[in-house]
């Protein structure tokens, strides 16, 4: 399975710090915020990545994350011309799929939780139709919103509903069949002149094929989309990593416990980080020798 990054818009919600540089390349805590769907698509299985961003911003992304072969992973890159909506990546990424199945994720979404990575690879594995993630927010209106029937099937997606019908925001995280550039191309611009990854999810579920797992309460999903949502997620990575030990989304360490790269590579990696970056993967090394299992 392939996957998309999109780490387009203009971020105008986060200006001034975002008139200069990518949204999706301001830090959240220790790590520049690609790092993080980088991860998720990492743990899901998948090892070929297409990164969409504006033109302006593509070679910044280029520079930091390169060919991918550092993380034993293949990155390709193309751009949004102009922020036509999320299900445009699907037309982008139309000959870099080659009708093969994939995951697209959101540059600006973070998800971590216990049991999360078995989770995205239960899902990777489906074959036909759409799998998409949904988490309980307290606030769903700036968000896709799912609602459910009685017996938990989806049977509604909203687009940031006024009145929503439940409180089951739809993440960025989407995993597709074959088909999603052939549906994305059958779509209209919204009234806000998008094309709308709600009517592409929206195709899927008319036709049966759109499959809603549902994220329990110890997953945290965290938007960046405001000041107070950045602060709270860098936050969020501060209190977990340094209580833990261990870091959230280190793409390194993710590559290395996965056997994509050996503890030789590991070892370079981290000298390309003289501070505590790197010194985190050179515990790794000498703390976890040997790679290991990826997290349940
Ligand atoms: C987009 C999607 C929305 C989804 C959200 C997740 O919203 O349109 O359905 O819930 O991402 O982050 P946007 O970021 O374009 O407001």
């Amino acid at each position: 399975m392939k996957g998309i990054i999109l780490a387009g818009g203009r971020g105008t919600r986060l200006y001034p710090a975002t008139v200069a540089v990518s949204k999706q390349l301001l830090p959240v805590y220790d790590k520049p915020m690609v790092y993080y769907p980088i991860s998720t698509l990492m743990l899901a299985g998948v090892g070929e990545i297409l990164v969409i961003s504006t033109p302006e911003a593509l070679p910044l992304f280029e520079r930091l994350l390169g060919d991918g072969s550092a993380w034993g992973m293949r990155f390709a890159y193309a751009a949004q011309a102009a922020p036509n909506g999320l299900a445009e990546a699907l037309l982008i990424g139309e000959d870099f799929l080659g009708g093969e199945r994939c995951a697209l994720a959101l540059g600006d979404n973070i998800f971590h939780g216990a049991g999360l990575t078995g989770q995205l690879r239960r899902a990777a594995a489906f074959e036909e139709g759409a799998v998409i993630f949904a988490a309980e927010v307290d606030d769903p209106t700036s968000f896709g919103v799912v609602s459910f029937d009685a017996a938990g099937r989806a049977v509604e997606i909203v687009e940031k509903p006024k009145a929503p019908k439940s409180h089951w925001a739809v993440t960025g995280l989407y995993f597709y069949d074959g088909t999603a550039s052939q549906k994305a191309r059958r779509l209209q611009p919204s009234p806000r002149g998008e094309l709308e990854i709600t009517d592409l999810n929206r195709l899927y579920l008319e036709e049966g094929g759109l499959a809603v797992e549902r994220l329990p309460r110890g997953t945290a999903w965290l938007d960046t989309g405001s000041f107070e949502n950045l602060a709270a997620a860098g936050h969020f990575v501060q209190v977990m990593e340094q209580r833990q030990g261990l870091k959230i989304a280190c793409p390194e360490e993710i590559a290395w416990r996965a056997g994509f790269i050996d503890d030789d590579h590991l070892a370079g990696l981290a000298r390309q980080h003289p501070n505590e970056y790197g010194r985190y993967l050179t515990k790794l090394l000498r703390e976890r020798p040997g790679g290991g299992v990826l997290g349940s």
